[in-house]
């Protein structure tokens, strides 16, 4: 069980997944996760902010029966995603007089998703309040983070922001509020990275909505809730600004040697440069980590071997998440290596589409590199120096 107060008549009723370890069958989860759920008890309704993964819906339940909550009027569904809305059904069993209160487009998407009859419904649009007795929800549509129908939920008395996955992290952790906050700063960079970069441009906009909302407490659905909220407000801003850093971030495969040779060579000659350098070996890195160094970086640079006809499977892999991950990179370069041929270039290039980068000249080499194959990578780092020089980014700073 794990129900905390956070204000007098506010529970935390979610559940703590430990060990989860994969999340959609792709992301991984190496501090387990959590799915956060809040009762919100006014002197006349009593509502649930999200709900749980319907695999621990039991918990759930269990936490509301510890309680000894008779009566729920709503369910407030921030975002359709099954993780908080899956155990919407077993909430209505249990209480068949509660409605769902979300927007339109969730509506749809929770119709479709639990097939949950539509006069269960209440629909609310942006702005609209809901009183539930001394306490009162106020409801902010803030699509596209990172689906199209989520939304925020405010408790006006309690300065209060339930923003369901914005602001999370994938972070199980036994304290209410962000205690250790260097390990939750990696977790919710890890989260935004995965989740949220590829709405940069969006989540920019609904920060700039929630500008002046005076905000005491930001509440997510997945890991602590932050007690200061600047803390992540200030994380959010930077992570979704233009800015990059003096980083070089270089995932690579080499089967034989010959391309590893080669990024050896060319993250000595980069660190030589004072270039900050994150190489990934895709054989063995955890693609979070990949993930998160992309959040800042000015440059990445693919590093292959030729497989066939073209890149190592590995690396098109991480080119294409890259791609849709949508980073805010400025240079793209290739280096590796081929025996007889291929198109290795074409079919790395071919899948970045969605960056809005310049492609520095590649260095591509036939057989195990050649004293001018080194030097040739010296001419791109000098290259890369140049061009961080250009955007004023030669200096190396931490991330926290
Ligand atoms: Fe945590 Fe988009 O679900």
């Amino acid at each position: 069980m794990t129900i905390r107060e956070l204000k007098p008549g506010i529970y935390y009723v979610g559940v703590i997944d430990w060990d989860r370890r994969l999340f959609d069958e792709l992301i991984p989860l190496p501090n387990g996760t959590s799915y956060n759920a809040y009762l919100v008890m006014g002197s006349e309704k009593v509502a649930i902010i999200d709900t749980v993964d319907s695999a621990r819906r039991e918990e759930l339940i269990g936490n509301l029966q510890r309680l000894k909550i008779e009566r729920i009027d709503y369910v407030v569904a921030n975002h359709a995603e099954q993780d908080h809305s899956g155990a919407i059904p077993t909430v209505l069993e249990l209480y068949p007089e509660a409605k769902i209160v979300t927007n339109m487009r969730c509506k749809d998407m929770l119709i479709d998703l639990l097939q949950v009859s539509s006069d269960k419904f209440i629909t609310v649009n942006d702005g609209d309040s809901l009183p539930l007795g001394g306490k009162t929800l106020e409801f902010i549509l803030a699509p596209w983070v990172h689906w199209p129908e989520t939304m925020f939920t405010y408790l006006r008395e309690y300065s209060i922001l339930f923003t369901c996955d914005f602001f999370g992290s994938h972070l199980a952790a036994s304290d209410l509020f962000v205690v250790d906050d260097v390990k939750v700063y990696e977790a919710a960079k890890r989260y935004y990275a995965e989740i949220m970069m590829p709405f940069r441009m969006m989540i920019r906009k609904n920060l700039e909505k929630i500008k002046n909302l005076e905000i005491e407490m930001v509440a997510p659905s997945h890991g602590p809730v932050y007690s200061k909220p600047e803390f992540i407000l200030n994380a959010y801003r930077e992570w979704v600004s233009d800015n990059v850093r003096n980083e070089v971030v270089i995932p690579y495969i080499s089967m034989h040697g010959s391309t590893g040779k080669m990024v050896s060579y060319f993250v000595n000659a980069l660190i030589e440069r004072g270039v900050t350098v994150k190489p990934f070996n895709l054989s063995k890195t955890d693609i979070g980590e990949l993930a998160i160094a992309l959040v800042d970086a000015a440059t990445i640079v693919v590093a292959s071997p030729t497989v066939l006809t073209g890149p190592h499977p590995n690396v098109l892999y991480a080119v294409y998440l890259v791609n849709i991950l949508k980073p805010k990179l400025k240079y793209v370069s290739i280096i590796g290596s081929y025996g007889w041929g291929g198109r290795m270039l074409e079919q790395i290039t071919g899948l970045l589409t969605n960056l809005q980068v310049e492609f520095l000249k590649p260095v591509i080499v036939k057989g195990y590199p050649r004293v001018e194959d080194l030097k040739e990578l010296d001419r791109l780092a000098d290259e890369i120096l140049r061009k961080h020089r250009e955007l004023g980014i030669t200096t190396a700073s931490s991330s926290f």
